[in-house]
């Protein structure tokens, strides 16, 4: 089976630069720009797509294609990438990942168990929320942030909040078990050095992981949103290590003055 590489390293792309620096040391990428033509899948992967639509295939493709490019880059041979039951990708042994697509963009991140106890990685077109996503995704406190907020340089906060809740989402619902709401978790967005955070809004669930430990990173530019969620193997419980630009930006968030 022809393995070669995605569109992975072509230097034009280069919203792919910082999309890269959202990661932590350990975690090995491939991309693709969605105009690559995939190789086939594994057997295994194949027959969860037997009665997909072919744009779904194609993606599913390219998604599973970058995963294997991306695990290569960890030193692993090409193997299959079957479906979970919750849909998610089932890494191979000692391996956790999370895979992306959106018009234009196809992305996948892997990194040993031994580094990173989870990843989520998640692309979005950078156009803004529409007002009825938002409230469906927003809370009120990040509703009423957004108004105040400095907007970014392309979509909206709203976006930028839908694609860190979906990467927290990659990131901590495979071992958990749990699906959360939208509005269940709260972002906490830290413009000035593109990071986030992100607190449950409601009840615990006992297998979730304390989400004080993951760390958030986002990047906008014209074309993409995009989102890391990562959870350090070695990251113990801590309240968050805060900057003084940080303690200005989440003031924009809490409503609150900055503490001195
Ligand atoms: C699963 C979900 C996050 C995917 O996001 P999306 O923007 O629609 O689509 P993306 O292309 O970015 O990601 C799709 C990939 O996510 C991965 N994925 C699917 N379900 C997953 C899960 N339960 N856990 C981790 N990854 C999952 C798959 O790799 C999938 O691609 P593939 O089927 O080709 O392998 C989204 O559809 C969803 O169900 N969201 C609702 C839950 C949520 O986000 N809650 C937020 C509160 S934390």
């Amino acid at each position: 089976m022809n393995q070669g590489l995605p569109s992975q390293d072509d230097a034009s792309h280069a919203g792919w630069v910082a999309m890269r620096a959202l990661f932590p040391l350990g975690v090995h990428s491939a991309f693709s720009d969605a105009r690559d033509e995939p190789p086939p899948l594994f057997e295994a992967e194949a027959r969860s797509m037997a009665n997909a639509v072919p744009a779904r295939q194609r993606e599913f493709a390219l998604g599973r294609w970058c995963a294997r490019a991306a695990l290569g880059k960890a030193g692993l041979a090409a193997a299959a990438i079957p479906v979970r039951d919750d849909r998610s990708p089932a890494w191979p042994a000692g391996f956790v990942g999370s895979i992306t697509h959106c018009a234009g963009f196809v992305g996948a991140v892997v990194a040993r168990a031994d580094v990173l106890e989870a990843i989520g990685f998640d692309v979005e077109p950078a156009e803004p929320l529409s007002a009825d996503l938002a409230r469906l995704v927003c809370t009120e406190a990040e509703i009423s942030w957004m108004h105040r907020a400095p907007p970014p340089p392309s979509a909206d906060w709203g976006k930028v909040l839908f694609c860190a809740k979906e990467a927290v989402h990659k990131c901590i619902a495979p071992r958990s078990g749990v699906m959360l709401d939208f509005r269940e978790v709260e972002v906490n967005v830290y413009p000035l050095d593109g990071t986030f955070s992100a607190r449950l809004a409601t009840r615990d669930y006992p297998t979730l992981p304390d989400l004080s430990r993951l760390q958030g990173r986002f990047a906008v530019d014209s074309a993409f949103v995009s989102t890391a969620a990562s959870i350090s193997v070695s990251c113990q419980a801590s309240p968050r290590t805060s900057t003084t630009d940080d303690r200005q930006a989440n003031s924009l968030f809490s409503g609150k003055a900055p503490p001195s």
